[in-house]
């Protein structure tokens, strides 16, 4: 009889731990996976990873063959995205481009064992004011003719078309800057209800993006404590509620323009949120550890805000730094992973949100191209040309870190004409050739880093580079040699 109790229990643990662990449901963070950059990590290494933290939720920006095919078989569940310029053709009448980009890139991954998608995201922050309303009239059709494709595909229940938004599509006036005044911009309000209905009707989340530093970013009067999760002397005060960080206050200010729309228990999801750690004077790795600590502390306590009480669900962005990014919003834009782009973490960061400082797994194996950098060289007299060749070089890789209040801004300007060459150098692969500048420039086998300021070896791509040249002289002999069997015939 005891030994069959114990049996029981022992089986219900079981069942109970293998179920925590499959099951996430809001309880764990999520993160977005963007790839622009020009050295790719393997996704399979990077999936690998993901496991060994303990991610089971990921956001990617647009279906991947690579990425998906490292999934298959991973319990990560995913948010797949669509990028807006893809909206266009999405959203036309007969539904046809978007049925079949459903069936390729979903329905094909959605088998027992395959991929756990729970979410398309339809385009990327569609109504942004810098893209002066180009989207405004595509993403309802294209919302609805994904999740009609969906539903065709017999997917419709457990898979869910949503539309990340920017936070700037709702304020609060500045004349009664509190939650409670908040609402959806005049615009695109209008539209925004009627989304919200056919999320609603779908049983869809409401995704939004919400960045507490461009809050800072933008304002020098901004209050920095409150920026973060650690109490802030001056609170803001709205009726009976009080806010002690602008994320709450942001939240809340979503909840109250829902609560205005008529869907005032809308589920919301927070599609990206982080903290940058280069390009900007308030971007370091020490800001970014508190924001994102305190961000996952916040998140998963269960407190919520003051208007939504309960695990608030969050995707962190990012990933991994990407150096292709655009910098027009900001040279931070190229850092914000809480990995390097060679998969290293850049701070300790308890994802479980017990504020443990606890390290995170990298990304194993990585291969890096020869242990040599391009720098000036000291023997260089005639420097007439060198701004030139510096703004050439910077233009065709990435000085971000270069700026004022970055990692290298402490340079001396020979310093810089070095980071500027080197990155030209290592972001075309080290050729001979790419490191010269009129005589400028000379290899040298130490390393040029200093402090903070790291001068970077980029991931070695020669051996799927030989995987697809060894593929191309395969198909070229097969080819050759059906023409002349043909010839034969
Ligand atoms: C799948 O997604 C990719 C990337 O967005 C896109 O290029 C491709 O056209 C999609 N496939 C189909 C059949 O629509
Ligand atoms: C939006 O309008 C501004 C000002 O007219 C213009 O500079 C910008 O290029 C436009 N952006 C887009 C994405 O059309
Ligand atoms: C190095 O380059 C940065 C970015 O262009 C610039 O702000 C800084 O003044 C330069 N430093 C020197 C010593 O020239």
């Amino acid at each position: 009889m005891a030994s069959t109790e114990l049996d029981s229990h022992y089986v219900l643990v079981l069942f109970i731990t293998v179920f925590l662990a499959m099951v996430c449901d809001g309880t764990c963070v999520g993160v977005n996976w963007g790839t622009m950059a020009t050295h790719q990590l393997p996704p399979d290494r990077v999936v690998e990873m993901l496991r060994a933290n303990g991610f089971k939720k990921l956001k990617l920006f647009e279906y991947d063959e690579r990425i998906l095919g490292a999934l298959i078989g991973s319990d990560i569940e995913v948010m797949l995205g669509i990028p807006n310029y893809m909206l266009k053709e999405l959203s036309e009448d007969s539904g046809v481009a978007a049925a079949s980009w459903v069936d390729a890139n979903v329905s094909s991954y959605c088998y027992t064992g395959g991929v756990h998608i729970k979410y398309v995201a339809v385009g990327n922050e569609p109504f942004l004011r810098t893209y002066n309303g180009t989207y405004l009239d595509l993403i309802l059709p294209a919302l609805k003719n994904i999740q009609q494709a969906l539903n065709h595909f017999g997917l419709g229940s457990h898979v869910k078309a949503t539309v990340p938004f920017n936070a700037d599509i709702y304020n609060s006036p500045e004349s009664n800057p509190v939650p409670s005044a908040g609402d959806f911009r005049p615009e695109a309000r209008e539209l925004t209800i009627e989304i919200l209905q056919f999320l609603h009707l779908n049983d869809a989340p409401f995704t939004v993006n919400i960045y507490p530093f461009l809050s800072l970013y933008g304002n020098n009067y901004f209050p920095m404590d409150f920026a973060f999760f650690d109490g802030t002397s001056k609170p803001l005060r709205d009726g009976d509620m009080i806010y002690t960080n602008v994320f709450d206050a942001n939240l809340d200010t979503l909840v109250w323009a829902l609560d205005k729309a008529g869907y005032p228990d809308m589920q919301i999801i927070v599609g990206e949120v982080g903290w940058p750690t280069d390009g900007d004077k308030n971007a370091n790795i020490k800001n970014a550890k508190r924001f994102n600590q305190g961000m996952l502390q916040h998140a998963l306590s269960g407190h919520g805000s003051p208007l939504r009480k309960g695990i608030i669900d969050v995707y962190l962005f990012s990933l991994v730094d990407e150096n292709a990014k655009s910098i027009a919003p900001g040279s931070f834009e190229r850092h914000w992973g809480i990995f390097e782009f060679d998969g290293k973490p850049k701070y300790e960061l308890d994802l479980s949100g017990f504020k443990d400082n606890k390290g995170l797994t990298p990304v194993e194996g990585v291969r890096y191209m020869d242990k040599q950098w391009c720098v000036l060289n000291p023997h260089a007299d005639d420097l007439v040309d060198l701004p030139d060749s510096i703004d050439y070089a910077c233009s065709l890789s990435d000085c971000t870190p270069l700026g004022y209040g970055s990692s290298c801004n402490q340079l001396s300007a020979q310093g810089n004409a070095s980071y500027a060459f080197n990155m030209y150098y290592q972001l075309n692969g080290q050729r001979e050739w790419d490191c010269d500048f009129s005589g400028l420039a000379i290899v040298t086998d130490k390393d040029p880093s200093e402090g903070d300021c790291q001068f970077p070896v980029m991931i070695d791509q020669g051996h799927s580079l030989l995987v697809h040249r060894g593929f191309s002289a395969m198909l070229f002999t097969f080819f050759v040699g059906y023409i002349e069997f043909l010839i034969l015939l």
